[in-house]
């Protein structure tokens, strides 16, 4: 059996690598229909196999509907809900025993997440009283709660004052930042180890968190459903240290071997720190000005109580460090904060469901004696650390365009450096359609004035394959269609090159 490089340990494949085969909690698979939401998303990713691995009947809350999430749960229900409908919720709620709320709308950014995240929370609680469900689990954040908190610490006290107020018993788990491969909080801090070399660490970089592994935060989840004794109650979970946000820097620069200066910075203003974050991380503004803004706000577990009741011995950070760089090493990353959609982004519009094709199109293609099956994996490793191939820099000068703005940019990479899944994000893109060895569709979500697409499709043709692309622009306004006859020129060049490095790579 191969062995980690990083940690030594047997590498498992995702299917045999559950994180809750230690737990001391036995499943409670008599217990009826298990509802998680937020199942696209970075925690409710990691969860729904782990239940579904443990015996649970599983049904997922999706906002859209995707084939491929048949492919990914087959095992599960699917149902299509958004927490904004209650009148969907009704449905998703439906024979429900116990509910997993792990939704928020963070990437919306400041000025709507707050009053979104509790509408959603108010009309949750509603649909699962009328429902009579039995039990609703929450992920939150920790913080002190009698504290003037930051907005993204307040809403998450807010969404659990607002789900524990109802007829339903809920389970308040709280933990601070998450680390695991694909984690928000591991790739800010992995970016900007790599990527400064003196660190101008302000004051409140000795503000103390308690970090949680995600293996950890999964096992706490699947515990609080087998153990009754959580039901109705609220806990703090965490990490096995505490540690100020200077040593996290540390810690991590050790793991990867790097030598750090850290100095005292007179700077410490947040949204300019956390903007500054956002150009150097592949995360975007809201997101790192959400979890900067907590910068005066220790995150540390006020009680233990959770550990008497499911003991298991947490990893350190330093473990949940390693455990993250090996598993992203061995492009084993089975779900990022990536997953879940931007704001920008109308979940309906695809372009299969569009009416008619889209007003603008242009199309380059070539015939190759290349198999299909190596044109399409090849095709598949497109973006992230392999970048665009031949025309690299025209895409990163619109990607430095995009995050300027404060849109998605290129630097977002994609979770997987060799497997691509429906609703994966490769740069600025998402895949929003994909058959294998045939075709692969790309969905824009940078900031533009309409909506694109770029569609790469191979098709045998006398006994050689055509590799096309064709890009798809339905434009928005008067700059809309400006826009396209703006970088109409530069579409040869890119577009050309682009699909003959991929015969060529192939
Ligand atoms: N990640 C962390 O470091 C961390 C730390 C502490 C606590 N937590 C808590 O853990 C929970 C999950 O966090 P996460 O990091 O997994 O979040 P995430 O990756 O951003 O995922 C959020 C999920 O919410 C869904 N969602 C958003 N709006 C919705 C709506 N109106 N209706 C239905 N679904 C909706 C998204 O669906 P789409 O795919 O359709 O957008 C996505 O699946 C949150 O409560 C968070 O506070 C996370």
């Amino acid at each position: 059996m191969t062995t980690s490089r990083i940690t030594g340990e047997p590498v498992l494949k995702w299917d045999d690598g559950f994180f809750c085969r230690d737990l001391p909690s036995k499943p409670q698979t008599g217990i009826g229909k298990v509802l998680v939401t937020g199942a696209t998303g970075y925690v409710g990713g990691r969860l729904v196999p782990e239940l579904l691995a443990r015996g649970y009947h599983v049904r997922v809350m999706v906002r859209a509907a995707s084939p491929e999430y048949k492919e990914r749960w087959a095992d599960a229900e699917i149902v299509v809900a958004d927490a904004l409908r209650p009148e969907e919720l009704a449905t998703a709620l439906d024979g429900v025993h116990t509910a997993y709320y792990l939704i928020h709308s963070l990437l919306l950014g400041q000025k709507i997440f707050e009053s979104t995240d509790f509408c959603a929370a108010a009309n949750f609680r509603r649909a699962a009283e009328e429902g009579d469900v039995k039990r609703i689990i929450y992920l939150g954040a920790l913080g002190d709660v009698q504290a003037v908190l930051s907005p993204h610490l307040r809403s998450r006290k807010k969404v659990a004052r607002e789900l524990s107020r109802g007829s339903v018993p809920t389970t308040i788990l709280r933990a601070a930042i998450i680390i695991g491969s694909g984690s928000a909080s591991y790739e800010i801090v992995e970016h900007l180890v790599k990527n400064i070399l003196v660190f101008p660490t302000p004051r409140w970089a000795q503000t103390r968190c308690q970090p949680i592994g995600i293996r950890d935060v999964v096992k706490y989840l699947v515990g609080a459903l087998e153990e009754p004794a959580t039901s109705g109650r609220s806990f703090d979970i965490g990490g096995a240290d505490v540690l100020t946000y200077e040593e996290i820097l540390r810690v991590f620069t050790d793991v990867l071997g790097l030598k750090r200066l850290f100095v005292r910075s007179p700077i410490s203003n947040v949204r300019f720190l956390a903007y500054l974050a956002s150009l150097i991380t592949p995360v975007p503004a809201p997101v790192t000005l959400s979890l900067f803004e907590g910068r005066a706000d220790e995150v540390i577990c006020l009680d233990n109580e959770i550990r008497r009741i499911l003991p298991f011995k947490p990893l350190t950070y330093r473990e949940a460090v390693v455990r993250a760089v090996a598993r992203e090493r061995e492009d084993r990353v089975h779900t990022r904060w990536s997953d879940s959609y931007p704001p920008a982004h109308e979940l309906d519009l695809r372009l299969a469901d569009l009416p008619k094709l889209p007003r603008y199109r242009s199309s380059h293609s070539l015939l190759t004696e290349k198999s299909a099956a190596s044109l399409f994996r090849s095709l598949c490793s497109i973006g992230g650390k392999e970048g665009w191939f031949q025309s690299n820099w025209m895409w990163r000068v619109r990607g430095a365009f995009d995050r300027v703005f404060f849109g998605v940019g290129t630097s977002r990479g994609r979770r997987s450096l060799s497997e691509l899944r429906v609703g994966d994000v490769i740069d600025f893109w998402r895949v929003e359609a994909r058959a294998r060895d045939r075709r692969l569709l790309l969905r824009a979500e940078m900031k533009m004035p309409g909506a694109a697409w770029l569609q790469f499709s191979i098709r045998p043709e006398e006994g050689v394959n055509r590799l096309s692309v064709e890009a798809f622009y339905e434009p928005r306004g008067v700059f809309g269609h400006a826009y396209w006859y703006a970088f109409l020129p530069f579409h040869h060049f890119i577009f050309r090159d682009l699909i003959e490095q991929i015969a060529r790579r192939s």
